[in-house]
């Protein structure tokens, strides 16, 4: 019989939100009249822009005619988006990125899962605690968990900023603005981590996935802003939230070409490894798909992504102001569409997220399932609707979880 690989056994049951969405499931059909607003899953919920639709339906027609037909693309992605990205996202922001060290793709998911595929298996893996899961579980399905793992806290008292490692990690997932916890780290804060991993010869693998929710001009939207971050580190970008392509799915990865790792044939570029990874394994996104990325960074596509983001924005503003009122501490929804609030009443997160479905209908996320660092957090997003948002702070407003505090 075939043998299965074993690290699998030493993850979780299930992945973060398909148990949650399972919860939710079992409660509306209990339910079936319950109003439940859903502030879980970082799923947007606005339609996609104008221009993003009418590049759709461009494609589309072009697929029914012979000439104008595509078939495989390139598995890196389409010349006319790669250099988009590099001239609008990077060059035009100072940072000297070109189309060859772009990798279009389905999702940041994908990549930062699959991104171990070109890793040695002796690599010392630093993830921060708590984390967006995804890390954390295709590492554990490449290495297993206890040998090559190290979780490095982050705790409310230092913001929830990742503590300096205590032995050196040869790759440093990062994520900011951060998921789950919405905090961001400035632009010292990030230069340490650059200096670190060039003074100890490691990888930062930078999840930027929600860059554009920045709105401090101080704070920094890529790690190719820190002098010489090219020599250590990976970047992953993502169209789902910013622009609505959750359902759509496209992505980016920036490989920069000076970016070079240890073999035992002497250095490699990093860069040809991932090509070397990405056309065996992946045959490119849609064509139409990466029509519709183009559009995104036409004048009105722009426009309109700023539009999206500050609609998400009102809805994190909200919260905020609907947490402050109710006194309740709270984290990030600033800088970055997640709202981190500290469970009140010394509440346990899965408690919390029981009771606030139970008596508001509104889901969430608990922190704990982000890491046991997560425990007595609860995450908020902010990418429902304006009035599905207002609604559901109405409800906390009105909620008396104080009797639930006696209970304890
Ligand atoms: C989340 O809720 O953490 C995100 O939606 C997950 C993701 O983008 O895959």
């Amino acid at each position: 019989m075939v043998q299965i690989n074993e690290y699998y056994s030493q993850l979780k049951e299930n992945y973060l939100f398909s148990s949650i969405a399972r919860r939710v499931e079992n409660f509306c059909a209990l339910h079936p009249q319950a109003d439940v607003i859903r502030l879980g899953i970082g799923d947007v919920t606005q339609p996609l822009t104008p221009s993003v639709i009418r590049a759709l339906h461009d494609a589309v027609d072009e697929m029914a005619v012979k000439e104008s037909f595509r078939g495989y693309g390139p598995e890196q992605g389409y010349a006319f988006l790669r250099e988009k990205i590099a001239e609008i996202d990077y060059r035009q922001r100072g940072i000297n990125i070109s189309a060859g060290e772009i990798f279009i793709s389905d999702g940041s998911k994908s990549d930062t899962g699959n991104i171990g595929d070109i890793l040695g298996e002796d690599n010392i893996v630093a993830i921060t605690n708590p984390v967006y899961p995804v890390y954390l579980d295709s590492n554990i399905m490449r290495v297993g968990k206890y040998t090559k793992i190290v979780l490095v806290s982050c705790r409310e008292e230092n913001g929830f900023l990742p503590e300096r490692p205590s032995l050196h990690p040869d790759v440093i997932y990062l994520c900011y603005p951060n998921n789950p916890t919405g905090t961001v780290m400035s632009k010292t804060q990030l230069e340490w981590w650059v200096r670190y991993a060039l003074d100890n010869g490691s990888l930062i693998l930078f999840d930027a996935a929600y860059e554009a929710f920045i709105r401090d001009r101080k704070i920094p939207r890529s790690i190719f802003e820190i002098d010489r971050a090219e020599h250590c580190a990976i970047e992953f970008r993502s169209f789902s939230k910013n622009a609505g392509f959750t359902g759509l799915r496209c992505s980016y990865t920036v490989v920069p070409k000076a970016l070079k790792a240890r073999s035992s044939v002497g250095e490699i570029s990093i860069n040809s490894l991932w090509n070397r990874r990405q056309s065996t394994k992946f045959n490119g996104t849609p064509y139409i798909v990466q029509k519709a990325a183009e559009a995104v960074y036409s004048p009105e596509g722009q426009a309109e992504v700023r539009e999206t983001v500050t609609y998400y924005m009102h809805n994190a503003d909200m919260i905020r102001a609907g947490l402050t009122g109710k006194g309740w501490k709270f984290f990030g929804g600033e800088n970055s569409p997640y709202i981190w609030l500290k469970c009140p009443g010394g509440m346990d997160s899965w408690t919390f997220f029981d009771r606030l479905l139970e008596e508001c209908h509104i889901v969430g996320t608990p922190g704990v399932g982000f890491g046991i660092r997560g425990e007595g957090y609860f995450r908020l997003t902010a990418f429902n609707s304006h009035e599905k948002t207002a609604e559901a702070i109405e409800r906390i407003r009105g909620w008396d979880e104080s009797k639930f505090f006696r209970e304890q």
